[in-house]
């Protein structure tokens, strides 16, 4: 795989991670990329790098290009190591490279790399002209980390916003119309949901920013590049970012006698019946983060666990932490199980839906035992309910 001109005088020269599946527990099914750029002009750019042990391919492109010695600036737009780890390896090629950074940029990489860099600390809006074209760099904190920012070009109307707008994906094509677009919103959403969600307000704030700038491309730091489908993955970021859902539901549960099972396919009968779209999750089978997508575009959040040890079952209990630190807000929710004696789960759950400020329209299900046909009935008619609550 050669290096791509994705504008005249602009490279990708990344590198394809076609066997990662865990991203720091994420589930990456596609892989992923990672995303390097050069920029060929009186001077020479590379926006961003590679995660460590992608260093030598990442250079290889380099090299199809441009003479590596040749690079005067390296942009760091974000510290996390997917795209700083091969930030040590290049400068020792180019070590009077000048490393751009924002200010929390710097001190993240101070404590990663534990040595000093011949680094330049750019503020946001600063402007740095490389001969006939300009970079701009504006600072978009917390999407997803503090020090985050993007680069933009403005003679090429290119925005280099690392890990916003990505998916983990890996492919031999480099541009959003070489795939279909539903696999590239399932990844996009998938990505949106595990790693920026916490950030709406953030994200608002930086697609506001970044409305005053003519864009006719976005090349993230995973994943494609958008030239086509700008409109439609903008329009997704700005639902996502506003928590705006769909009249969707996803149950999502697991079971120890199979009770609370029970429980969770009469809720989606009831729910079907309703005219409500629902998936069914069943954490045995189902990672938290593919749920977390689910999550992403439901309205409804049906949450189902039995009691054990006065507690829910442990997969629960991760799962909801997990949502819990990735603040969906806007839900309905509701919680569902079944319990021999104490019956104290459906409490912990609830305390989880109560801090996400969802609200809860019905009342939990505690059934004790195994659920009889009444009880079942009795199940499905609260789904069809809640479905109409979904409507509301
Ligand atoms: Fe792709 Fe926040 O790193």
């Amino acid at each position: 795989m050669d290096k791509v001109e994705i504008k005249p005088g602009i490279y990708w020269v990344g590198a394809i991670d076609w066997d990662l599946r865990d991203f720091h527990g994420y589930t990456t099914d596609r892989g992923s990329t990672y995303n390097a750029y050069l920029i060929v002009d009186e001077k020479v750019v590379l926006v961003d790098t590679v995660k460590k042990p992608f260093f030598d391919e990442m250079l290889s492109r380099i090299k199809e290009i441009v003479d590596p010695a040749r690079i005067d600036y390296i942009v760091s737009n974000h510290v996390e190591m997917d795209h700083s780890g091969s930030l040590p390896l290049m400068l020792d090629v180019v070590p009077n490279a000048i490393v751009l950074a924002s200010p929390r940029g710097k001190k993240g990489l101070v404590r990663h790399y534990k040595k000093e860099l011949n680094l330049k600390v750019v503020e946001s809006g600063e402007t740095l002209k490389i001969g006939e074209r300009t970079l701009q760099f504006v600072h978009i904190p917390m999407v997803h980390w503090p020090d985050s920012m993007v680069t933009y070009v403005p003679e090429e109307k290119l925005l280099l916003p690392n890990d916003a707008f990505g998916q983990h994906l890996a492919t031999s094509e480099r541009f959003d119309d070489e795939i279909c677009w539903d696999i590239l919103r399932e990844e996009a959403a998938k990505y949106y949901s595990n790693i920026v969600l916490p950030f709406g307000g953030q994200v608002g704030k930086a697609l506001e920013a970044l409305s005053g700038l003519e864009i006719d491309m976005i090349a993230p730091s995973h994943g494609i590049i958008w030239r086509t489908w700008l409109p439609r993955i903008l329009e997704e970021y700005k639902k996502w970012s506003s928590h705006e859902t769909e009249n969707r539901a996803v149950i999502v549960y697991d079971t120890m006698w199979g009770s609370t099972e029970l429980i969770a396919r009469k809720l989606e009968e009831g729910l079907r019946e309703a005219g409500i779209p629902t998936v069914k999750r069943s954490l045995k089978v189902s990672h938290t983060s593919d749920v977390m997508a689910d999550v992403l575009t439901s309205k409804l959040v049906l949450i189902g666990s039995p009691t054990i040890n006065n507690s829910m079952l442990a997969s629960m209990g991760g799962f909801l932490t997990y949502m819990k630190g990735l603040k969906p807000l806007n839900r309905i929710g509701f919680v569902f199980g079944s319990y021999g004696w104490g019956g104290q789960a459906i409490g912990h759950m609830e305390d989880i839906v109560k801090e996400l400020k969802w609200e809860m329209p019905l009342e939990s299900i505690n059934i004790k035992f195994v659920p009889d046909e009444d009880e079942l009935d009795k199940v499905r008619q609260i789904g069809f309910e809640l479905g109409k609550k979904v409507k509301e």
